[in-house]
């Protein structure tokens, strides 16, 4: 019997970087991540007529977001065009149906952020679709679908977020409070299910990596009465690897090149080419690239 050809994705030696982990600097052999291509060109074309689609949707003045959103996930949930309010209105659509239709639609749910007393009920609303759009893609059976997932989130960062640079990746299940509050620079890369909670303002600078499960934060409540909210500005890289599992508190500068170790809480600022570890985290080491042209601070040269 002859051997079954192996089907699935293909290793291309192009340029995209899509798939890699940290920007490849010259003179840099080194990659983490290897580069992926799906085998069928039509699927790729499919997944880019979709990102295309919601675009040109998402530009359309005409067009209002509520249903965009609506009537979009109607669809990926149910696999089929839906008729929204033939279904609302028909007396055999069973209520859980018709609760489940309803839920689509951002004007029909709430989340967390927009209890918040400081949100900007303008800049908000004008996210709301597409943040819901975001939460509930990655919670439909497409949710884990990398190739996909990665353009739709990079598409919908570029409206949701204050700013969003270039190549930026974003994994499932990554979460923020506003959006309007984060900024966010070229080939940053959020891994699964962060939370970068941007009730203050967080900005993320070039070439940084937040890991799976890290929690940055930029408010906190005052020790004796919980409804006294502090709202801080976190600023974090360029260059600045955030490991997995860590806690930035509010107001934190993670500084360039510099690293916090797994499991760390960052509750003082990390200095340039400093790794920080534990709880609190505190330096360790220096690493042995640093050099004069970084920050003043940056405590060793490059030999
Ligand atoms: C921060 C890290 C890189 C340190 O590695 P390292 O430079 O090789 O440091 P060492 O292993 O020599 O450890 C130095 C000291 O810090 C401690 N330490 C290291 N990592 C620590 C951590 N995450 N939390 C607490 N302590 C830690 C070590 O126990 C050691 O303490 P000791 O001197 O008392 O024995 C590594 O521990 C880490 O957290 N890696 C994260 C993995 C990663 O890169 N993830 C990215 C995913 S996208």
């Amino acid at each position: 019997m002859e051997e079954k050809p192996l089907v699935g994705a293909t290793i291309v030696n192009s340029n995209n970087s899509d798939m890699r982990e940290s920007p490849v600097r010259p003179g840099s052999p080194k990659r983490s991540l290897r580069e992926v291509h799906l085998e069928s060109e039509a699927i790729t074309g499919l997944y880019e007529k979709l990102i295309e689609d919601l675009r040109r949707k998402i530009e359309d003045p005409s067009i209002d977001n509520n249903i965009l959103c609506r009537d979009f996930l109607a669809e990926i949930y149910q696999g089929n065009k839906v008729d929204y309010d033939r279904l609302m209105n028909a007396d055999n659509t069973p209520l859980p149906t018709k609760v489940l239709l309803a839920s689509f639609d951002p004007r029909n749910i709430t989340l967390e952020p927009e209890y918040y007393t400081e949100v900007d009920p303008q800049k908000y609303y004008q996210r709301k679709p597409l943040i819901w759009l975001w939460i509930m893609f990655d919670r439909s059976p497409l949710g884990q679908n990398l190739y996909l997932g990665t353009r739709l989130r990079r598409l919908l960062a570029g409206y949701i977020f204050k700013r969003c640079g270039k190549n930026v990746k974003i994994f499932h299940g990554v979460e923020f409070s506003f959006g309007y509050n984060l900024s966010v620079g070229d080939n940053v890369v959020f891994h699964r299910y962060s939370l970068i909670d941007d009730r203050g303002e967080v900005i993320i600078h070039d070439n940084t990596s937040i890991s799976d499960y890290v929690n940055v934060y930029s408010h906190s409540h005052s020790i004796v009465d919980a409804n006294d909210v502090s709202l801080g500005t976190t600023e974090i890289g360029p260059n600045a690897r955030v490991t997995y599992h860590s806690t930035v508190l509010s107001g934190i500068k993670i500084g360039n090149e510099a690293m916090v170790g797994s499991f760390g809480l960052v509750t003082r600022n990390v200095r340039p080419h400093h790794v920080n570890v534990g709880i609190p985290a505190k330096s360790v080491r220096v690493k042995p690239n640093a050099c004069a042209s970084c920050d003043e601070d940056c405590g060793r040269r490059v030999i």
